[in-house]
């Protein structure tokens, strides 16, 4: 009867976190999404507490209220530019979490050994598991760890390699698999008379060791830019070694939560690779990202070109009189935390019967979703947010694209340059707008380290300064005119 409702509000849960998931699709559903899945995980957690009768409702309702109050806390303080270090931080946390439950079950065997003989018998299928969980949930951690330093600057963002250090990979590899090998060949004898427990217990330590080892040796070799994309790897991982764990302990709303989290992280792993144009592989053993807003000029292409530069009054008269806007946010817009104030000269320029829409790269910005959150936070009406396929074909219509701290995810070099590192990288056609205006405070690149050829065309114009001080002016302009 207990097993049965328990099993019960697992499958609660599961159709929780998949209809929640569901609705993450879009902006406009995403927060209830979020809020579902998260009753979904508390229903599996008081099911499993209460009906295994390990805490009192007391106890539970305390541990709701201290972590609630951490989350809250947590959520008011970080940055949206801090969101990407924070989840490097919780999947670190969920790995170690995962290898603690199979050390956890390593010691219940033990002490059931000691006592008189296994409750239930073991085979290789527990030591796989059991190992799987120990060694993806350390990878996790220390590798998720190693990415959380370099995304707060704690650590040096750039890449880090020492000779040998393929070399160590392999071996810690190795170590790996020979441990989980040794354990799945010595499990028939475990709770046997000799209690060899040792195996167990050793490939265990052996485990942890080469696991914690190995997530630092994946991560360090990988430049601070890149480092969303390895998040959303390891945040896959982190749900791998969930489900591992889930099979230890027989517990099927762990299995389920942890197929979901692995399945998503891949496939977010996946959208953010093909929207930058990069193999999984070329971001791990590092690519473009390492020395990300390393450069400091115009590269040698673009010596002798000019630049137009403008001015916030030109830009307002401009913009007043235009018949269709497009906004195109990118990292700078998060940087300057220019989204009220972008929302603000939008709501100025539909009260002059201006149409005004925004543009949304995929990997805009650095992390994903990252300009439809802060469009969101800033109230801009979701019906005016458009993805790059929607909206790349209305730039030819539209009198003026206004680029605020974008740059990459602009740059027509993508189309055509094969010797730049973003070629075939998708891109908005800001360039066929009448007019762009490009707002950012230098000619520095953006994350690629590249030069934009946008910046030197005729119908390009130049904003300079802090992309939120400059569309202030715009906005004080357009309100006098
Ligand atoms: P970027 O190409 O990185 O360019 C950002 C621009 O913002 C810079 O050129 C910078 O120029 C400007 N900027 C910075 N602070 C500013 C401020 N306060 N005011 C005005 N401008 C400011 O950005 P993007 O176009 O959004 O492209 C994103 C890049 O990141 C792509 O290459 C993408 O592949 C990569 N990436 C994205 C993700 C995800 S998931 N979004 C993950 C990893 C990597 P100044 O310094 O001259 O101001």
């Amino acid at each position: 009867m207990k097993q049965n409702l328990i099993e019960i509000a697992y499958l609660v849960s599961a159709i929780m976190f998949i209809y929640g998931l569901k609705r993450l699709q879009s902006p406009a559903t995403a927060r209830k999404g979020n809020q579902l899945a998260a009753l979904g995980m508390l229903v599996a957690v008081v099911a499993t507490l209460f009906l295994h009768q390990i805490l009192t409702p007391i106890q539970m309702i305390t541990g709701v209220v201290i972590g609630s109050g951490i989350g809250a806390l947590l959520a008011k303080r970080v940055e949206m530019t801090g969101m990407p270090e924070l989840v490097a931080a919780f999947n670190g946390f969920g790995g170690i979490a995962s290898a603690l439950v199979a050390g956890a079950e390593i010691a219940k065997i033990l002490a059931e050994v000691s006592s008189g003989g296994l409750a239930e018998p073991l085979d290789g299928v527990d030591a796989v598991t059991i190992s799987l969980s120990i060694l993806i949930g350390m990878v996790t951690f220390t590798g998720s760890f190693v990415a959380f330093g370099k995304l707060s600057e704690r650590i040096s963002g750039n890449p880090m390699s020492f000779p040998g250090m393929r070399f160590l990979t392999l071996l810690f590899v190795a170590a790996a698999i020979g441990a989980i090998a040794w354990m799945t060949m010595n499990m028939d004898a475990i709770g046997g008379t000799g209690l060899v427990l040792t195996p167990m217990v050793e490939a265990g330590i052996v485990i942890a060791i080469a696991g914690a080892l190995l997530g630092i040796l994946l991560v360090i070799p990988i430049g601070g830019a890149d480092m969303p994309v390895v998040v959303a790897l390891l945040n896959s991982y982190s749900g791998m070694a969930a489900a591992a764990t889930g099979f230890v302990l027989d517990n099927t709303a762990l299995i389920v939560s942890g197929a979901l989290v692995g399945a998503s992280g891949l496939i977010l792993t996946n959208i953010m690779c093909e929207a930058m144009n990069r193999s999984l592989f070329n971001v791990l053993v590092g690519g473009f990202g390492g020395d990300a807003g390393s450069g400091s000029g115009p590269s040698a292409s673009s010596e002798g070109l000019t630049v137009n530069s403008t001015s916030a009054d030109d830009v307002a008269i401009l913009l007043s009189y235009a018949n269709k806007v497009i906004f195109v946010p990118g990292y700078g817009m998060a940087v300057a935390q220019a989204q009220h104030a972008v929302r603000e000269l939008a709501e100025e320029l539909a009260k002059k019967d201006v149409e005004v829409k925004f543009a949304v790269h995929p990997v805009a910005g650095r992390m994903p979703g990252h300009m439809n959150v802060l469009l969101a936070e800033a109230n801009v009406p979701y019906d005016q947010l458009f993805e790059m396929d929607e909206i790349n074909a209305e730039f030819e219509t539209t009198d003026v694209a206004v680029v605020i701290g974008a740059n990459d995810v602009v740059n027509p070099a993508a189309r055509h340059d094969k010797a730049s590192p973003i070629y075939g990288m998708p891109i908005l056609n800001v360039d066929q707008a009448s007019t762009a205006i490009v707002l950012k405070r230098s000619m520095r690149p953006g994350y690629a380290g590249v030069d934009n050829e946008l910046f030197y065309k005729p119908n390009t114009q130049m904003l300079f300064g802090d992309a939120k001080e400059s569309i202030v002016k715009v906005t004080n302009e357009v309100k006098a005119l």
